[in-house]
């Protein structure tokens, strides 16, 4: 078999698919787009899950990729043996909804039998337990004996990683000989010695696991397979391990110069060999793709490595530095594949050199007082080192809980991690403390201050929408960074900028910023002391550097939006005083890409004609198509000019002065449009009172009273085709249900009372009589005080003369009525004192005149006893 090398395996397996119609990508980063579920990429198609899903739609059906990947499962045994490492690249050909298995195995086995040239004799394939179409396929397409084909449950043959697309598997083992053996006669396929080695996993992605073990099958089938390319190689090479493979051997071989060790000599010294060897593998591309160290999230894995390797160095004597030098050597075994490597080596060096120095200058002391430690704990004859004291290390000396934690196992000693998170978030709680303080002008501190301040920005957008520059500051919330990556969110300054920050009153500009492979949107531009203008947004795409020259491109239509509020203001400024007086002055003002508004010193609201009378000069100076200039001039000239300033503003000595026509003149910062015309068209949405002798208006130009007038016109739509009406007679359709309303209310009115009246049956067979006047006292329901009061109108014509009660119960509550006619008053009947009187019985109160009173009550039991207690009360009013 011939010995290929790892980069001429990498460009075979790419070339073979391509052959079969893929598409070759190149590797995506390591760092998830868009996925939450995993910290770092791990696999051929993490980054391809959206692709499988249907989410998105592949470049093409048939991909293949080499995809840089890593795992840090178990970073504390990487070393220990030399089957694995934390950094590998994985070899993949992809269909989505494309070929299924009948394709992909034959592939596969051609790729391993006729490119590769492995013998088929020693290959064994395997399938998931009741995978009997694969079976099949191997058997009969292939021709592999059954004898050979092996089947294995979930445990082996399932592929999932995180949540996403998922599903069976078969997969290829190579029997590498005895000498690889662990000589047991049941040794055959799946034993766990180095003698069969798995090295081709095809995956027929079926299902979706939501992520809670949930799954759906995926409308289209796909194919998902891998292979380590370190394990092909160490097949193709006839090497022991990876380790053992040209690119990761002449890697070894470095770190064994600069330790001055052999390997294959001594056990710790190879195990330090191997974490070395590993670890400045994933570091170096790790940075490559924008991960900086930090105590979080990725970042606090790439500082694990790192100083995992540093301390390994220490363990095999290597003096000084040692890290960067052989990034150069990952960099020159790997660069064939990955070109960004050689292409952003400055920045990586520098970035490792900085931790390594940074870890250096207390890795010492920190392994001395951890020994130190360990002394004192075989003193008291503990076996687990204080939580605080872990956090002490962690904290003054940068040790990761793990490096400690290893270095301690390897003495049969632990750490409690749990006192250790304690110390850490006591930690936490007074730096979130620490960070709420203010600075000397009553701000709150921010990571800005800690920018150079001789870092300034230049702004160059009055001339450009789009400029190259070179970025010389990242920030993320919390502190200055070298670089940004995907996802992350943070503030970007550069040499020179188009975007417009925030300031007079116009909202800053938004837009993006690319690199050849990164890109950032800008949310919000801020000028900050010194002249520095920072563009917050997110990372979109993967990362930005301190030091790259980047391509800022200003959003042109929001841009021109807001200079068609901005440049409105200017004239409806002036309008204002046309129409209200010279007194009025700006207040203050805001324009974005929606809307304007403008507050102005005035003393009363304006009227409606004033209203008017402003929006149609405002209007009228859009038609007349007025130029707008802008002049930079002396403020002693500008002042002359009669331009309009702010109020108590410090001006420099050169001032902007904008003036459109002979209309309006402005000393003013901001971006404008070059003609009034652009403005199309202007209208006041509100006039209000903002404090004491302040006005504000809000008002709308183009796209935004286009977008406005569109949403009334909708909303006047939906109101017609609610009434059945079109937009044009929706005033009389409505005056016209306004009419049928009130008709139909006094309807329901009169109904009401006439139902009232029939409830109450014959009720003149319940008049009795007091001392010669006569009574009616009694109780109705669902009848409310109006309803009573119509009622006890028509009761008194029928009676004549005499007084009349009545209590009527709704919905819980009493309403009670008296009436006493002229000829009852005169025999002593007084409705108001017989209410009074009563009233009580239901819970409640009331009175009023002699002739009419009302009471309400929450109590309808006492009914009753209020319409007896009538009858006795009004015996004592009647001489
Ligand atoms: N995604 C499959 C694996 O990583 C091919 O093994």
């Amino acid at each position: 078999m011939q010995k290929y090398g790892v980069n001429e395996l990498r460009r075979m397996f790419l070339e073979f698919f391509e052959s079969k119609e893929h598409l070759a990508m190149k590797s995506f980063s390591l760092v998830p787009h868009n996925d939450k579920s995993l910290l770092l990429i791990n696999s051929g198609m993490a980054p391809l899950k959206p692709y499988f899903t249907g989410q998105e739609i592949p470049p093409r059906r048939r991909v293949t990729t080499c995809q840089k990947c890593i795992r840090t499962g178990d970073i504390e045994n990487v070393g220990k043996t030399a089957r694995h490492g934390t950094f590998f690249e994985m070899l993949g050909n992809f269909s989505f909804g494309d070929y299924f298995k009948h394709e992909a195995i034959a592939w596969t086995w051609e790729f391993l039998t006729e490119v590769v040239g492995l013998d088929p004799d020693r290959l064994y394939p395997s399938v998931y337990e009741d995978d009997d179409e694969a079976w099949e396929i191997w058997n009969k397409e292939i021709g592999i004996p059954e004898e050979r084909i092996f089947r294995f449950g979930k445990e082996d043959n399932f592929w999932e990683h995180g949540s996403g697309p998922c599903g069976p598997c078969s997969e290829v083992y190579y029997d590498r000989g005895e000498k690889y053996g662990c000589g047991s006669p049941d040794c055959t396929v799946g034993c766990e010695c180095d003698r069969y080695m798995e090295i081709w996993n095809n995956v027929f992605t079926q299902f979706d696991n939501d992520g809670n073990n949930n799954y759906t099958e995926l409308e289209q089938k796909n194919i998902d397979t891998g292979m380590g390319l370190e394990r092909l190689a160490c097949i193709v090479q006839d090497v022991d391990s990876m380790f053992d493979i040209d690119t990761l051997k002449s890697l070894r071989d470095h770190v064994c110069r600069l330790a001055g060790v052999e390997y294959g000599n001594d056990d710790a010294h190879d195990v330090s060999i191997r974490v070395i060897t590993d670890h400045i593998r994933s570091v170096t591309f790790m940075i490559s793709d924008g991960i900086m160290p930090s105590n979080e999230g990725r970042g606090y894995v790439l500082r694990r490595l790192l100083r995992r390797a540093c301390r390994h160095g220490r363990l095999l004597n290597i003096p000084g530095e040692f890290l960067v030098e052989l990034a150069q050597t990952v960099i020159d075994g790997s660069k064939d594949g990955y070109p960004e490597l050689e292409e952003k080596k400055e920045f990586i060096f520098k970035v490792i050199a900085k931790e390594e120095d940074q870890f250096n200058k207390t890795i010492d002391q920190g392994l001395s007082i951890l020994s130190e430690l360990e002394t004192e704990m075989a003193k008291k004859g503990e076996t687990v080192l204080s939580g605080d004291k872990a956090f002490k290390l962690y904290d003054t000396y940068g040790f990761p809980l793990d490096l400690t934690k290893e270095i301690l196992e390897e003495k049969g000693l632990a750490v409690d991690e749990e006192g250790f998170k304690a110390s850490m978030e006591v930690q936490r709680k007074t730096a979130r403390e620490a960070r709420e303080v203010t600075n000397y002008m009553g701000a709150d501190v921010t990571v800005y201050e800690s920018i150079d301040p001789s870092v300034t920005t230049e702004f160059v957008g009055y001339e450009n929408l789009a400029y190259d520059s070179k970025v010389t500051v990242l920030t993320t919330d919390a502190e200055l960074v070298d670089a940004l990556s995907d996802g992350e969110r943070g503030t970007i300054f550069v040499e020179k900028t188009p975007f417009y920050a925030t300031s007079g009153g116009q909202e800053a500009d938004k837009g993006v910023i690319r690199t050849a492979d990164g890109e950032f949107v800008v949310e919000d531009v801020v000028k900050l002391l010194g002249g520095k203008f920072g563009h917050i947004g997110h990372v979109t795409k993967g990362m930005i550097k301190v030091g790259d020259t980047v391509t800022l491109e200003v959003d042109k239509d929001n841009r021109a939006l807001a200079a068609n509020n901005h440049s409105a203001t200017h004239l409806l400024q002036k309008a204002l005083r046309m129409v209200l007086g010279n007194h009025v002055e700006q207040a203050g003002s805001l324009n974005n890409a929606e809307r304007l508004r403008f507050d102005f010193t005035h003393f009363s609201a304006l009227t409606e004609e004033e209203l008017k009378k402003v929006e149609e000069i405002v209007n009228q100076e859009i038609q007349n198509r007025l130029p707008v200039v802008v002049r930079n001039m002396p403020i002693e000239e500008a002042k002359k000019t009669g331009a309009a300033a702010l109020f108590g503003e410090k001006y420099g000595d050169i001032v902007r002065v904008v003036s459109m026509g002979d209309f309006s003149i402005e000393f003013c910062g901001g971006t404008h449009v070059a003609n009034t015309g652009d403005i199309m068209a202007f209208k006041i949405l509100s006039e209000t009172g903002v404090a004491a002798g302040v006005r504000r208006i809000e008002a709308l130009t183009a796209k935004g009273l286009m977008n406005y007038y569109e949403d009334l016109e909708m909303k006047l739509h939906e109101a017609a085709k609610l009434l059945k009406a079109t937009p044009d007679h929706l005033t009389e359709k409505v005056t016209h249900l306004l009419g049928e309303n009130k008709a139909l209310k006094s309807e329901v009115e009169s109904l009401k009372s006439k139902l009232a009246k029939d409830a109450m049956g014959d009720v003149m067979d319940q008049v009795t009589e007091v001392k010669g006047v006569k009574l009616l006292a009694t109780k109705l329901e669902g009848v409310d005080m109006n309803g009573l009061r119509d009622l006890g109108d028509q009761l008194k014509d029928k009676l004549g003369e005499g007084v009349i009660l009545l209590a009527s119960v709704n919905e819980e509550k009493v309403s009670l009525m008296a009436m006493a006619t002229p000829g009852a008053m005169e025999k002593g009947a007084h409705a108001g004192n017989l209410i009074k009187a009563i009233a009580g019985c239901v819970g409640g109160g009331g009175g009023g005149r002699p002739n009419m009173a009302q009471a309400g009550g929450k109590n309808p039991d006492g009914v009753e006893a209020a319409i007896a207690k009538a009858r006795e009360v009004l015996e004592g009013q009647i001489a």
